[in-house]
């Protein structure tokens, strides 16, 4: 099963509209996947499901995580680095069967002009911890909200060239 993360809970995120345009992209290759975005966290998950407590409304969550072989992460650029609440969903998960020996590949946005260059390589660090995978193929897109055309599809030549290039890679992967 694929998962693709959407890396943050901000309601109406770029991240959001970015994993809606891969999910459709793999779904014209025929290949299934479902969103997790971070806002159907539980809303008091970094005191429900921390340190090995796990509630209810996680369960479902953890589950699609255990379940998944492969994961694509859209990881905003907060701050200069990736959302404090996509790390709080790695800690929460059970470890270390969530994510080892698993394959990811990442995707940095940013409103700014690096598009998550250093949040994609310290998300990389995370990853190589765990022992989970990374496709060696890591974009970052830069001024996201220029990115869109009316559908909220990506338009621009360089970006369908990387993004389809990522794609296959993935699928392969
Ligand atoms: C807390 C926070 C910090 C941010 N820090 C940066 C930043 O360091 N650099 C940058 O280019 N954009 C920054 N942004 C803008 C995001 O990159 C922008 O919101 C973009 O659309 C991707 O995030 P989204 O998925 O929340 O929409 C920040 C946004 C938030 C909410």
């Amino acid at each position: 099963m694929i998962t693709i993360i959407a890396g943050t809970n901000r309601p109406n995120s770029n991240s959001l509209k970015v994993a809606r345009y891969y999910q459709k992209k793999l779904e014209e290759k025929q290949i299934g996947s479902e969103i997790l975005s971070l806002e159907q966290l539980p809303h008091d998950f970094l005191f429900s499901d921390l340190y090995g407590k796990r509630s209810e409304a996680f369960l479902p969550i953890q589950e699609r995580i255990t379940a998944t072989e492969k994961f694509l992460f859209i990881i905003p650029e907060y701050n200069g680095s990736f959302p404090g609440v996509l790390k709080a969903l790695i800690d929460g998960c059970s470890f270390p069967d969530s994510f080892f020996g698993k394959k990811a590949a990442l995707v940095g946005i940013s409103s700014g002009k690096y598009g998550n260059i250093r949040g994609v390589d310290h998300f990389t660090g995370v990853c190589h911890y765990l022992q989970l995978h990374v496709l060696p193929l890591k974009l970052h897109i830069s001024y996201i909200s220029k990115e869109f055309n009316e559908n909220y599809d990506f338009y621009l030549e360089d970006t369908l060239k990387f993004t389809n290039q990522q794609i296959e890679e993935f699928i392969r992967f």
